[in-house]
């Protein structure tokens, strides 16, 4: 279904029931459901929002559009977790219900302050001429979930963006809160701000700089922008629309990217030293990454796998997106490694050599190991004739190669339906998760990353080996434990 304008922004409470239950029922009828990824229990979820440790608990919100898969008034959704694998929704919502937040309840962060969450946040607000003001606004969220909203503006729209500035990022840099805000200067190119924080206090911020982050000035938007500290080190995370496929070349609609510096000088808005631009994700499908910093020094991540502006085959079924497992961020030889939180593991049931399988539940994680100097091909999601999801791993040629071109539904298939990336030519491995329509792929202990969806056939639940003696275990998933 085809959402208009109308629909799109029409008040939650004009929604009835009875169109609640019938979308409902239709997302239960998908063959797709996951089973260990946070997905909408129907209508769209994107961005993650407000991942943070509060109450002895980890709190991850997402982007919640609950009626139909669709990008409408958006609202946050709260999920609690203990484990990082587990998230339970408490029934918590923010939601675009005041005159800074009308037309939606738009992506941002949090962070605990005495006994009640902050939450730092975009009110996207459209007036009588449809023009858009952005608000960076914030709330506070007690321990039984109430949320009390903050009455003003903490962050007004600065004259030298356009209406494209969101996405605040609060941050403790060495004890004194800092945030940052994407945004679209006059020039229509994307930027981003540093604020600091008075006397630590999250109402009261001052203007520090545009980021230097030696932007090549390409881009036309910088949304979700993120620093998360690895071994003391900034990562700058963020979206860089628009981004010149001269500077990095990618495929997707819009691009994942980050770059590391040696240091961050917040008195003069500085990335000290910064990395080329590199790409966080080698998949079909990773966006508006948020990172933290957890208590215990941990540096955690959760991506939304789908696209802004795409169209997904569970649309029929009236939901759209799913996040990311947790990933830990670390540092192995200079490069930043992502590999999925520890206690991952607590979903295994049972361990089977890997090897060729006429069906499975296509619920299950592969431990694999790649001999050097061999090309190894398989399929999963695999139907009798090999066809599904095509996995390459060339240890001779250095390359990676995941193809999705014959893996059930088609979708986004003007945006390719390879991707690939280069690895070093020596033995290799691969950690895969797959998870109904998820995959995620970590090649070499998490150094290069394949994240994406497919959407089988109902005959595609098996494995083929086409080519290459590829050594490793398979583990069936069991994610009520
Ligand atoms: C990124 C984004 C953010 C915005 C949110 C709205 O996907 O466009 O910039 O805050 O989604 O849902």
């Amino acid at each position: 279904m085809a959402f208009t304008t109308e629909e799109r922004y029409r008040p939650y409470a004009d929604w009835s029931a009875e169109y609640i239950k019938t979308i409902q029922k239709n997302t239960a009828l998908s063959p797709w459901r996951t089973h260990f990824h946070l997905e909408p229990p129907h209508g769209l979820l994107n961005d993650p929002n407000g991942f943070s440790y509060f109450n002895g608990k980890f709190s991850l919100f997402y982007q919640y559009f609950p009626f139909g898969a669709a990008h409408g008034l958006k609202s946050w959704l709260h999920t609690e977790s203990e484990d990082l694998v587990h998230f339970t929704p408490t029934g918590t919502m923010l939601y675009p219900d005041t005159p800074l937040d009308s037309h939606g309840a738009y992506s941002g962060s949090a962070m605990q302050f005495d006994d009640k969450l902050f939450l730092f946040y975009t009110g996207n607000v459209r007036d009588e001429n449809w023009v858009r003001h952005p608000y960076q606004i914030g709330a506070l969220m007690d321990k039984d979930g109430k949320i009390e909203k903050i009455n003003k503006v903490l962050i007004e729209q600065p004259d030298d963006v356009t209406d494209h500035f969101r996405d605040p990022q609060i941050f403790d840099y060495k004890g004194q809160y800092y945030a940052i805000v994407g945004g679209q200067n006059l020039d229509k190119k994307g930027i981003i701000k540093l604020y600091k924080a008075e006397n630590n206090d999250y109402q009261d911020w001052r203007y520090v700089g545009d980021l230097d982050f030696q932007n090549d000035n390409t881009a036309y938007m910088m949304e979700c922008p993120n620093f998360v500290f690895v071994d003391g080190k900034p990562v700058l995370i963020y979206c860089p629309q628009g981004l010149d496929k001269n500077v990095l070349d990618y495929q997707n609609i819009y691009p994942n990217m980050y770059k590391i510096g040696d240091d961050l000088d917040v008195e003069n808005a500085k990335l000290v030293n910064p990395t080329p631009l590199m790409q966080f994700d080698y998949g079909f499908e990773c966006y508006a990454t948020q990172p933290f910093n957890t208590p215990d020094g941990r540096a955690l991540c959760v991506s939304w796998l789908a696209l802004p502006d795409m169209e997904y085959p569970t649309d029929k079924f009236d939901y759209q997106g799913c996040l990311s497992l947790v990933k830990e961020l670390s540092f192995k030889n200079g490069k930043l490694c992502q590999n999925p939180v520890a206690a991952m593991e607590s979903l295994r049931k049972d361990k089977q050599t890997f090897g060729a399988k006429s069906a499975t539940d296509n619920v299950y994680e592969l431990e694999l190991d790649f001999a050097e100097n061999t090309r190894h091909e398989f399929v999963l999601m695999a139907d009798s004739q090999q066809n599904g999801l095509r996995i390459v791993v060339d240890t001779a040629n250095g390359e990676v190669i995941v193809d999705r071109a014959n893996c059930g539904e088609k979708f986004a298939e003007k945006f390719g339906t390879e991707r690939r990336c280069d690895i070093e030519k020596q033995t290799a491995t691969a950690r895969i998760f797959l998870d109904k329509s998820v995959f995620e792929i970590f090649i070499n202990g998490g150094e290069k990353v394949f994240s994406g969806r497919v959407f089988p056939n109902a005959d595609q639940n098996g494995i083929a080996i086409v080519q290459g003696d590829v050594q490793g275990w398979i583990y069936s998933l069991d994610y009520n434990i």
